[in-house]
């Protein structure tokens, strides 16, 4: 049996026993997918008709057409859970190092500027008594909303009955937690931000394209919110120029699930789910579809 993809240190041995290892997905029986690569018509084709499971590196299988994989008779697994605490963290992360400007501080120090403790220097905002509004109220959602109770935060969500509008309305912090879909793209957009307040900060660890950078950037300049924490970009990897310029932005180079721990775990559920598939002939429990 031959699976393609890359594979983690710690679990090419099993991999290794298992199946035997390509370089690329052409005749793969099994793919260990990155969310980087895009898996359409053509890949599938490419594959072969011998591929039967496709196993991301990741719990957004935005990458992924869904809907191919399924004529092809190819099951799509994921990697939930092993990622949902590592992901809030950083999602607490990047609202604290906004709010409490971190990074902003790190720069002026870098940049070794002059500078002296005094009562109005570089003053911030708390965590403490913030409405978080979170859009996409599933694993890590829920898991953002738990730790920022814990800094006194007030986790409110889209309820049913309850418009985005209300949550963009009410909320000091914005932070996205749901799937790029075609109904989340530009969900953030010159009329959502529109109605966020401008004392408010936009915070995001889903997927870039569900903001429209072009409108941030605008939002941001014209002072429609206070400031912005991005892990993912709408052109990942790259980055729009204007907001690396910006103090009031805090960018990281998509890291949510960047632990050694959390990677691991990635690699064996991903490798967990090709095995399932290829020798015992089950749908994993990571199935997506
Ligand atoms: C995911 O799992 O979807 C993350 O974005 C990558 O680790």
């Amino acid at each position: 049996m031959h699976v393609s993809g890359p594979v983690p240190a710690r679990i090419t041995d099993e991999l290794q026993r298992a199946f035997l290892l390509l370089n690329d997905h052409r005749g793969a029986d099994g793919v260990l997918s990155l969310i980087t690569t895009t898996i359409d018509e053509s890949y599938l084709e490419e594959a072969g008709p011998q591929l039967k499971v496709l196993a991301n590196y990741g719990v957004g299988v935005n990458n992924i057409d869904l809907e191919a994989a399924k004529r092809r008779g190819v099951l799509v697994a994921n990697t939930p859970d092993v990622l949902t605490s590592t992901t809030a963290e950083l999602a607490i992360s990047l609202m604290l190092a906004l709010l409490r400007r971190v990074a902003e501080g790190d720069r002026l120090l870098r940049r070794r500027e002059p500078w002296q403790f005094s009562l109005e220097f570089m003053l911030g905002e708390s965590l403490d008594g913030k409405v978080l509004g979170i859009i996409g109220g599933g694993r890590i959602g829920r898991e953002t909303a738990r730790l920022a109770e814990a800094f006194g935060a007030k986790p409110i969500y889209v309820g049913r009955g309850d418009s985005l509008t209300h949550l963009l309305r009410q909320a000091d912090i914005v932070s996205l937690h749901c799937p790029f879909t075609d109904d989340t793209h530009h969900l953030i957009n010159e009329a959502t931000l529109a109605q966020m307040q401008p004392t408010a900060i936009l915070v995001n660890t889903a997927r870039g394209p569900i903001v429209d950078e072009t409108a941030l950037v605008k939002a941001l300049r014209a002072g429609a919110i206070a400031g912005a924490a991005l892990d993912v970009f709408e052109f990942e990897p790259a980055v729009t120029d204007e907001l690396l310029s910006m103090d009031n932005v805090v960018l990281t180079p998509h890291l949510g699930s960047a632990t050694r721990t959390t990677r691991e775990a990635m690699g064996m559920l991903a490798v967990s789910a090709i095995r399932s598939v290829l020798i015992d002939g089950q749908p994993p429990p990571n199935t997506v579809a």
